[in-house]
């Protein structure tokens, strides 16, 4: 089982909303509306929203269902994505962008790979670009094995993070922002709980 069972099942398995903490940080931080890189992008919540704030948006999704409503949304709403249907960690990117976007999908990547995943979302990035990511830490439910409060998605993650193991990644950066929490989450499945590190770093 993987994404596509979750995608194919619900219309909107993550919703439609973007994520709150993605809506703030660009009400908070001044981010030039350029091109942005939505990496895991899903079903594409994040990559719609910044589209339709007028960003040149790209979404790699790896999953068959997720692409396609990506693709079926945009469309609808008469938004320009570009959308690949690619694992990100083959997949040689030549574009450079003014923000990317990771929302918990690096987590999904195994540790032996993640230095070269960080490495070309670095190059990716223009100097003085914007990068949010999320990602599920050690003090997830599904890491501590706490089943009753794991996601029903939570056996998919490869690397669960260290304590600052994300900061560390990107301590050639400005950090704006870095945090580590427990979160409650309704969005899909039954409600759990999620443990979670979240950064805000400005290529300098
Ligand atoms: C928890 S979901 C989050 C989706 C989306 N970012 C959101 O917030 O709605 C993680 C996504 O990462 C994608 N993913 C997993 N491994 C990936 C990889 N190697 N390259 C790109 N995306 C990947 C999955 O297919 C899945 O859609």
């Amino acid at each position: 089982m993987d994404f596509d069972y979750f995608y194919s099942k619900q219309k909107s398995y993550f919703g439609d909303a973007p994520s709150d903490g993605l809506v703030a940080m660009l009400k908070e931080h001044d981010v030039n509306v350029g091109k942005a890189l939505d990496i895991g992008a899903g079903e594409g919540r994040n990559s719609i929203y910044l589209a339709s704030l007028g960003f040149d948006v790209t979404s790699i999704e790896p999953t068959k269902d997720g692409a396609n409503k990506i693709i079926e949304k945009s469309n609808k709403l008469d938004l320009n994505i570009n959308v690949l249907n690619c694992d990100y960690l083959s997949e040689n990117l030549n574009e450079k962008y003014d923000f990317i976007i990771a929302g918990t999908s690096l987590d999904h990547m195994e540790k032996q790979y993640l230095d070269n995943a960080v490495d070309k979302l670095k190059d990716s990035l223009n100097v003085g670009g914007l990068i949010y990511i999320v990602v599920f830490t050690k003090n997830d439910p599904g890491y501590l094995k706490q089943l009753d409060k794991a996601s029903e998605c939570s056996n998919f993650i490869n690397h669960y993070f260290e304590e600052n193991e994300l900061k560390e990644y990107f301590k050639d950066f400005d950090i704006l922002y870095y945090n580590e929490y427990i979160k409650p989450d309704n969005t899909h499945g039954k409600p759990h709980v999620h443990g979670k590190a979240k950064l805000i770093a400005r290529k300098i």
